[in-house]
């Protein structure tokens, strides 16, 4: 069997074009432009291209983008006051704060600051809260990628087996979550599951998201089941070859053996190229939510959990 493969990055582009079509409708009908303001404080790298990449896709789904870059050792009480001022700027629908925070940053604190309505990557712990009650609350970005995706590929998910590999709170937790609410038969394994390749071997769905590379093989699948593989790691790859300095090059990989488990497989998202585009994606996605919700508007369809 050859599995289907999921194409993450296609799907966002349709996720985008549909975002961007309900804002021009928005601004056309309503005179209402979306906004979301993204904070970084510091100078992570991976972080700022995130930063960059947020940004310029929120301009070019026609909403605006407001950025507020502050120093590594910017204070709580600071940055408190910034996330305060968003809270209350009628203009900005939707908040957030790049993760990780520097050390000094009590992050629970400070995403717990975020008005829950504005929190468009749903880490407040009212969003938590409300998506673990099964009531509409906004939903963190890369689990509701892997929904659509999922929703997508299969329509209904109801009776499936789920598994979900990885306990986080950003994805493995809420991902079960939505699962749940699809009415799937949910398991969340981790690093002390026991027999953890019994447990993935029964699932119709395999949710990876642990952050180690390549750690489920193809014999773990089930033949015909879904792999979505959230991971991305960067490995050595020495078969391309050192660059200038000597050092050797890298490539991505995911938390799934790509091709033993595409061998199994009825279908499977790539890394890169799956689960990454959605993410962003989806971020867009509830920006828009929250601006509707803010304005007592219809919210966009099938752009939500
Ligand atoms: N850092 C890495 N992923 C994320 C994310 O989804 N949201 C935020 N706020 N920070 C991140």
């Amino acid at each position: 069997m050859s599995a289907t493969i999921i194409d993450g990055k296609a799907f966002a582009a349709t996720v985008r074009e549909k975002v961007a079509a309900h804002v021009a409708r928005l601004k056309d009908e309503n005179g209402i432009t979306p906004g979301l303001a993204v904070v970084l404080v510091g100078e992570d790298p991976a972080s700022q291209v995130y930063v960059r990449s947020k940004g310029k896709q929120t301009v070019e789904t026609g909403m605006n983008s407001y950025e507020h870059k502050l120093e590594a050792d910017t204070s709580e009480a600071d940055l408190l006051a910034l996330i305060d001022k968003l809270n209350k700027d009628p203009a900005v629908h939707g908040i957030l704060v790049q993760l990780p925070l520097p050390k000094h940053l009590d992050e629970d604190l400070v995403i717990n600051a975020i008005d829950p309505a504005k929190d468009v990557d749903g880490f407040h712990i009212s969003n938590v809260g409300l998506l673990g009650t099964g009531q509409k609350s906004m939903v963190p970005c890369t689990p509701l990628g892997c929904l659509m995706m999922l929703r997508d590929h299969h329509g209904s998910l109801s009776g499936l087996d789920a598994v979900v590999i990885g306990r986080s709170n950003i994805v493995g937790k809420p991902m079960a979550q939505l699962l749940l609410g699809d009415s799937c038969t949910v398991t969340i394994a981790h690093s002390r599951t026991k027999d953890l390749p019994e447990v993935v071997r029964r699932a119709d769905i395999v949710v990876a998201a642990v952050g180690r590379p390549e750690m489920v093989p193809g014999d773990w699948i089930k033949p015909g089941a879904t792999v979505i593989d959230v991971g991305i790691n960067r490995i050595d790859a020495p078969e391309k070859g050192t660059r200038e300095d000597g050092s050797v090059k890298t490539r991505l990989v995911g938390d799934a053996h790509y091709e033993s488990c595409a061998a199994v497989a009825g279908a499977i998202t790539p890394v890169p190229g799956g689960v990454g585009p959605m993410t962003i994606a989806c971020l867009l996605a509830n920006t828009l939510t929250a601006c509707c919700r803010a304005n007592g508007l219809e919210e966009p369809e099938g752009l939500t959990a």
